[in-house]
Parts: C-alpha cells; sequence; structure tokens
C-alpha cells in the first residue's frame, strides 16, 4: 500500500504540484505575451507544453537528477521540428551545461513562478512536498537567504514571497539587459 504514495517528487509535481501540466504551461504561455507582446506560434506553444514533462520520475527538481529535465521534451521537440529552439535553454543551467543560448522559453519560464496566484503557489508547494526541496535546493542554489526556514505556516509564507522577489529580480534584469519595453 505503502508504495501507493512512493511517487517521485518530479511526478508529482508534473501531476499536482508546481509544474501541474495544465497550470504551469498556462503561466509561462501568459508571461510569454506579457514579456514579448506575442502570442507564441505553434512550435512556442508545444515547447511551453513539453518543456518540465522531464520531471517524471526524478527524485530532485532544481538540483542533482532534476536538473537534467530538459532533455525530455527537447527530444519531443526534435521528433516534431527536427530541431530543438526552446527546450533545452530554458534552463539558465541546462544550457551552460550544454553550452547553449538561454532560449526565449526560459525568460517566461521564470517570470511564471510570480504569475501564479501566491495561494495556488503556495497550495502547490504544500500538497506535494516541493516546500521541503525548494527550500533546501534553493538555499543551496544560493537563491534564498540563510534564513532557517522552518515548516511553520509563517515561514513558508515568507520563503514564497521571496521565491517570487527572486524571479521578479531576474526578469528586472533580462529587461534592463534586452531593454524589453514594460
Ligand atoms: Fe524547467
Ligand atoms: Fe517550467
Amino acid at each position: 500500500m505503502k508504495k501507493l504514495f512512493n511517487i517521485s517528487i518530479g511526478t508529482k509535481s508534473i501531476l499536482f504540484g508546481f509544474h501541474q501540466f495544465l497550470i504551469h504551461p498556462f503561466f509561462v504561455y501568459i508571461a510569454w505575451i506579457k514579456l514579448y507582446k506575442k502570442i507564441p506560434n505553434f512550435e512556442q506553444t508545444l515547447a511551453i507544453i513539453v518543456h518540465d514533462w522531464g520531471y517524471w520520475g526524478k527524485k530532485e527538481l532544481k538540483t542533482g537528477e532534476g536538473e537534467s529535465h530538459p532533455e525530455f521534451g527537447a527530444r519531443i521537440m526534435e521528433k516534431v521540428f527536427k530541431k530543438d529552439r526552446y527546450v533545452r535553454g530554458h534552463s539558465r543551467y541546462w544550457a551552460k551545461v550544454k553550452q547553449i543560448e538561454e532560449s526565449k522559453l526560459c525568460w517566461p519560464d521564470k517570470m511564471s513562478n510570480y504569475l501564479y496566484p501566491f495561494w495556488l503557489q503556495f497550495f502547490l508547494y504544500w500538497i506535494t512536498g516541493e516546500f521541503n526541496h525548494y527550500m533546501f535546493e534553493s538555499h543551496r542554489k544560493g537563491e534564498i537567504d540563510k534564513g532557517n526556514y522552518s515548516k511553520t505556516f509563517e515561514d513558508r509564507k515568507k520563503f514564497v514571497i521571496e521565491v517570487r522577489n527572486f524571479y521578479k529580480k531576474v526578469i528586472e534584469e533580462y529587461r534592463a539587459n534586452y531593454k524589453i519595453k514594460t
């Protein structure tokens, strides 16, 4: 019986967590329009839909085996379009590993982090246990302050705020660098 619930964090994330297969692409799609003032074309839309499917079965999200998660979606894009122009480069880390430029999908993906309604993001992190992973992994990656986050409601709220602020800064920097109009 216990095995039934022994689903990896990556799978949980896709089924009912932050990377939920309908919710996450929805917010990335909205972010794309906000950022580029353009509706994604068919290829871009497919990339938005499949880019995180590679989290399936992964035991980590931001670190370790989670880092290669763009590969699965990238292969889908290669099957359909012969070339992957968006998925591998949506992850800044994976783009570095593969020695490619960050793709156009990278920034809407980051922006989506603060387009989710706060309560929804909190709920998805909580229901899947992603909270524990993100707190640990974000700290390890140096994305959040050292502050000790406990499992209290208040600390978790603080953490979600910090994640959103982190990505707001990422997008501000992106906009400053590329002089994208807001
Ligand atoms: Fe991703
Ligand atoms: Fe994503």
